[in-house]
């Protein structure tokens, strides 16, 4: 097992959930962002929600990148990562005006996707129209990336084409006829020509710039968003994000191969939890439910949705490990743990009689797999002061001990609380 401290990482790092999501990944880039010359997001849009709680105060970003309060570094908003001006501009940078913290050094590039009001609008009504429904954010990110795909999406360049106007009205016509909007292109003209006088100085090509500064040997850090099971490729289709949210994702928005990445850190909390529809085999009822959505104030940071609580599923864990190359594993929320008298692992699935590792790509086979559980004894002190590993009761030792064993890989990063001090590099 591979020892390396996190708290002076050098060269590249990627911050990947490796669960569904809310695991702390803005918490996380904020402690590593204090060495980092470039931090990049590759992935999503305002469907993420990080939390940030620093000296500057607490915040929820969804499109900026959690490491824009260090003011050395360059923060960078990639090319497949959705924008919406409305959430960047209207709620991020208004955050970050409030507590006096620059975005001078935040880069867009220029060829990202727009989302637009209607992809926000289409994206609620067939969520409201359909009975199986996904659970979606209703940030318009399925609608957005399908025009990607569909290679009819507004890019953030467009927004200076001499003709941006006549190409909004002619989109906004076709949007009008077949999904029966009406939507008033004047309106929605003035709305993103204040936006755009706005971003101008920010907007610039950003592979380059990373790779530049990979080759000049600088610090990058890539931040993902979302959880390797909200996938839409290896998650529990349909009930995933659209995008890439694993290890893969940073090669397709920055050319920026797997092998390049130093450390690929898999971030997960010491339970799980899962918010909006699909399976979750470890999914915890009754009392305890209620205990640990109250302790862990488990309520989503964009939509304001109950996270379901479960047991930390280990088969998944090492899958999301395994698939992504993961060097380290960093683990939050310890601390919500506290005061349980036993702790649940979930260590194997079975259908019937047989054993099944998990297989990518669908909700029905989470559905159908039953959770073999470890038990392990809890701890009742409070460890929210500890610092190291040997500030902490001798069962959450054991704890991580057990996870580190059964995924073969080190915890390097332990979260005890919130703040950027509530932290143990292990
Ligand atoms: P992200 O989307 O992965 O950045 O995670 P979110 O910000 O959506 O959700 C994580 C929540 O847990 C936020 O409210 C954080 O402030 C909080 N949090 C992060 N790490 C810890 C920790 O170690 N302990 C506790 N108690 N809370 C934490
Ligand atoms: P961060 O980066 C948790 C979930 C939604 C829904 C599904 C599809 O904060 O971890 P979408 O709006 O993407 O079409 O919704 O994905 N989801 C998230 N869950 N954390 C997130 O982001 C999420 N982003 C999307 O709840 O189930
Ligand atoms: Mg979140």
């Amino acid at each position: 097992m591979k020892k390396s401290k996190l708290s002076n990482w050098k060269g590249v790092a990627a911050v990947i959930g490796v669960d569904w999501g809310d695991s702390g990944k803005g918490r996380l880039i904020d402690n590593l962002a204090q060495t980092a010359d470039v931090v990049a997001r590759f992935n999503g849009g305002s469907n993420t929600g990080h939390t940030v709680k620093n000296k500057f105060g607490k915040f929820a970003l969804h499109i900026i990148p959690s490491g824009i309060f260090n003011s050395k570094s360059i923060n960078i908003v990639g090319k497949n990562v959705l924008v919406d001006l409305e959430s960047l501009i209207d709620d991020e940078l208004q955050q970050l005006k409030k507590a006096k913290v620059s975005w001078k050094n935040l880069r867009i590039d220029q060829r990202a996707t727009l989302v637009m009001p209607w992809h926000k609008m289409r994206d609620g009504q067939r969520e409201e129209s359909r009975n199986a429904k996904i659970g979606t954010t209703k940030r318009g990110v399925g609608p957005a990336y399908a025009d990607r795909i569909e290679r009819v999406g507004i890019r953030v360049r467009d927004l200076y084409r001499k003709d941006f106007k006549d190409l909004l009205g002619e989109e906004i016509k076709i949007q009008n006829k077949y999904f029966s909007l009406n939507l008033s292109p004047s309106k929605i003209y003035s709305q993103f020509h204040k936006y755009t006088n706005l971003i101008k100085p920010l907007v610039t090509e950003t592979t380059s710039l990373v790779k530049s500064a990979i080759k000049n040997k600088k610090n990058v850090l890539f931040e993902g968003a979302q959880g390797y099971f909200l996938d839409v490729d290896a998650g529990t289709y349909p009930f995933v994000t659209s995008s890439n949210t694993g290890i893969i994702g940073i090669w397709r928005c920055f050319d920026v191969h797997p092998t390049d990445i130093n450390y690929v850190i898999g971030i997960t909390k010491a339970y799980t939890t899962r918010v909006g529809s699909g399976p979750m085999p470890t999914y915890i009822k009754g009392e305890q439910r209620d205990w640990i959505i109250k302790k862990g104030g488990e309520v989503g940071t964009t939509s304001g949705r109950i996270r379901d609580p479960g047991w930390l599923d280990l088969v998944l864990l090492k899958t999301a490990c395994e698939n992504n190359r993961v060097t380290n594993i960093a683990m939050t929320k310890l601390d919500v743990l506290s005061q349980l008298k036993e702790i649940k692992v979930c260590i194997q699935y079975k259908i019937g009689n047989s054993t099944t590792d998990y297989i990518s790509g669908d909700a029905d086979f989470l559905s159908s797999v039953k959770p073999v559980y470890k038990t392990l004894p809890g701890w009742n002190e409070d460890i929210s002061k500890a610092r190291n590993l040997t500030d902490l009761p001798q069962e959450a030792r054991n704890f991580i001990k057990f996870v580190e064993n059964y995924t073969k890989l080190p915890i390097s990063f332990i979260g005890v609380g919130p703040d950027r001090s509530e932290v143990i590099y292990a």
